[in-house]
């Protein structure tokens, strides 16, 4: 068996991701303390590397609490604390950490960091977040919608404003377990192509608009995220442009009955999204943040050889 990196859902096969969803919901109901039956053997010698080149409230706090209450151990690091900030090269990064380290978690500002540590680790490595994706996001989402609305399968989500990292996992993921997603964001900032063009080629049902209220007619789920994202540095442009993708009351009204409204957080009120919407009775978002953990639990037993 080859080594279980968790870098993107598009290269992970549906009946895996089906898997790793599944124990998400079974780590959910099993509580703290992770009885035997879910932890991956020999977790209590495993140690888990989390590397930061970006800010993190709930990658690192989620991420670090799985691990503990896997019954394995952690190490946080920033990435100037290493010496791969003063230039070592990635490959020999990857060689040592493998050395020490059982699973390594990487936050970068480039993706290729991530696919370039992956090649050269002897150990899973897990990408939580870079520029173009964010996969450990999307799982603890579509355990959300599952709490909440039920099975995946045919339902209809949209996701409303910035084509950006999460909206490309959204992409992966509507593929991977058969579900519609309707895109409305602003021409000059659509999905990258290669995503759009992935999807067509396995015949996803995404639909890319510039019209919000057309997305968000009678879907289940309502998803947005902030304007701008991590290292991004057009924000007055990028505003500018998002400004008729705020998600209101009005447009939550458009939606389907009972929809949910879900924001991976930090979000920004006001902007992306309204306080009403977001403190409102259709927000999840509090049960979304606390799915991380039991999404990346069950994420983390997978790349340590478990399910
Ligand atoms: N949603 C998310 O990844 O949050 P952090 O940036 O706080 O980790
Ligand atoms: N799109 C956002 C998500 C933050 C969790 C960013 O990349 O900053």
């Amino acid at each position: 068996m080859g080594i279980r990196h968790f870098i993107d859902l598009d290269s992970i096969d549906t009946k895996t991701l089906r898997q790793i969803l599944d124990a998400a919901h079974a780590m959910k109901r099993a509580g703290k303390r992770t009885p035997l039956k879910h932890r991956p053997k020999g977790i209590k010698d495993a140690v888990l590397a989390m590397v930061f080149e970006k800010p993190s409230t709930r990658t690192r706090l989620s991420f670090d609490v799985a691990m503990r209450q896997l019954g394995g151990q952690t190490i946080p690091l920033n990435h100037t604390d290493l010496q791969l900030g003063r230039g070592e090269s990635i490959a020999d990064t990857a060689r040592v950490l493998s050395r020490y380290i059982d699973v390594i978690m990487i936050r970068a500002n480039a993706h290729e960091t991530v696919m370039e540590l992956a090649r050269h680790a002897s150990v899973p490595v897990i990408n939580g977040l870079t520029e173009k994706s964010h996969p450990c996001q999307v799982m603890a989402d579509l355990l959300t919608f599952e709490e909440f609305k039920g099975p995946l399968k045919g339902r209809a989500v949209a996701w409303i404003g910035d084509g950006n990292n999460v909206a490309a996992s959204w992409m992966h993921a509507a593929v991977k377990f058969g579900f519609s997603l309707r895109i409305a964001c602003p021409a000059e900032l659509r999905p990258e192509t290669s995503v759009i063009s992935w999807v067509k080629r396995e015949k996803g049902d995404v639909v890319i608009t510039d019209d919000p209220v057309k997305a968000v007619r009678g879907v289940d789920c309502v998803v947005t995220d902030t304007w701008v994202s991590m290292g991004q540095t057009d924000a007055a442009h990028r505003k500018q442009l998002l400004k008729p993708y705020a998600v209101g009351n009005e447009l939550m009204a458009k939606a389907g009955k009972d929809a949910i409204f879900m924001h991976c957080l930090p979000a920004y009120r006001g902007h992306e999204v309204s306080a009403e919407v977001i403190d409102g009775p259709h927000s999840v978002v509090f049960d979304e943040a606390e799915n991380r953990l039991h999404a990346q639990k069950a994420i983390l037993a997978w790349c340590l050889g478990g399910g």
